[in-house]
Order: structure tokens, then C-alpha cells, then sequence
């Protein structure tokens, strides 16, 4: 008989839980019909920033991202080649001013792309190579 009792007894918490529920009745001047107004967004707040897409399509935390997971162990985390594998690989500081302007973007991303010597070869969608050569870029002389 046990689980039978079981049973009365969750039915009995259910009614005890139910019955406040019983005083609502009647129509509330609180309710209304929904509308789609109400779906719609507060107007902005002054100063609030809108989320937008980068002007190359690419979300800038990606190239962050696809930089930290590949390229940091030996460029390190800006480009100065002092990541751990750095000096086992000798990767080279890639924020020398004077390589920069040395080199252009298209040769970087070739290299990226293909690799060099012990540089690995990378197959990243293309608008992530630029964003990483573009990153290069703006560590330029750091
Ligand atoms: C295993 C270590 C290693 C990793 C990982 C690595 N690199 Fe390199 N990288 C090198 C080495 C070594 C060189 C020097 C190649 C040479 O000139 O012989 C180099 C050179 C470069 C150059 C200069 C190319 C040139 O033509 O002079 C760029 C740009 C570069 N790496 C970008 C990247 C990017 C972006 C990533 C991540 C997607 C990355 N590297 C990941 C080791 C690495």
C-alpha cells in the first residue's frame, strides 16, 4: 500500500497549493489584452552602445580568438615572437617597424596561408587572414 499513499499524498499537496489560487476569481481591471506593442524594444538609452558588425563582416573577437589559438604559441600575444615556442621556433618579432614596412599585406597572408620554413601553413577563411595581417598591422613599433 505504499505507493498508494504516495499518490494521496502529492494529490493533497497539490490542492492545498491550489486553493489560495481559488480567491482570484473574478475579472481584474489589471488585465488587459495583449498587443504587439508591448513586444516592442525601450528606446534606447543615451550613451547606450548598439552591438554592430565590423565593417569587414568579420566580429573582431574572432581574429583575437583565431590569433590566441595559433599564432601566440610563437608570435606571442602581440607579434614580438616571445611566445613559449617563440624561441624554439625562432619566429620572428613581427611588430619591427622596419619588416613592416618591408613587407605587404598580400606577402603576409601568403605566408599564413602557405607557411614558411618552420612557419606552419594556416587554412583560415580568407576574411580571417586579413583580419590577422591587419592585426599584425596595428601592433606596428609596440
Ligand atoms: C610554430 C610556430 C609558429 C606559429 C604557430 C605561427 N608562426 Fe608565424 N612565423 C613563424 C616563423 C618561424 C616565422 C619566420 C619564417 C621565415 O621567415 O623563415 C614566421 C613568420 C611569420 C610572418 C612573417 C612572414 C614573412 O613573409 O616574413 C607572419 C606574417 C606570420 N608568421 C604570421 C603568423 C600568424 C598570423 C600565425 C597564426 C595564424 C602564425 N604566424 C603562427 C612561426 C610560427
Amino acid at each position: 500500500m505504499r505507493p498508494l499513499r504516495q499518490v494521496r499524498g502529492g494529490f493533497a499537496a497539490f490542492v492545498v497549493f491550489a486553493t489560495p489560487l481559488a480567491g482570484c476569481d473574478g475579472p481584474s481591471a489589471e488585465v488587459r489584452e495583449w498587443s504587439p506593442g508591448d513586444h516592442d524594444q525601450p528606446p534606447a538609452a543615451a550613451g547606450q552602445v548598439t552591438a554592430k558588425p565590423a565593417t569587414d563582416g568579420v566580429d573582431p573577437s574572432i581574429i583575437d580568438l583565431a590569433w590566441r589559438r595559433n599564432c601566440t604559441p610563437c608570435h606571442g600575444p602581440i607579434g614580438r615572437g616571445d611566445g613559449p615556442q617563440g624561441p624554439m621556433y625562432r619566429a620572428p618579432d613581427l611588430t619591427q617597424p622596419d619588416w613592416q614596412a618591408n613587407i605587404t599585406d598580400e606577402e603576409m597572408a601568403k605566408t599564413i596561408r602557405k607557411g614558411k620554413n618552420k612557419m606552419p601553413a594556416f587554412d583560415l577563411p580568407d576574411q580571417v587572414v586579413q583580419g590577422l595581417v591587419q592585426r599584425i598591422r596595428s601592433a606596428r613599433g609596440k
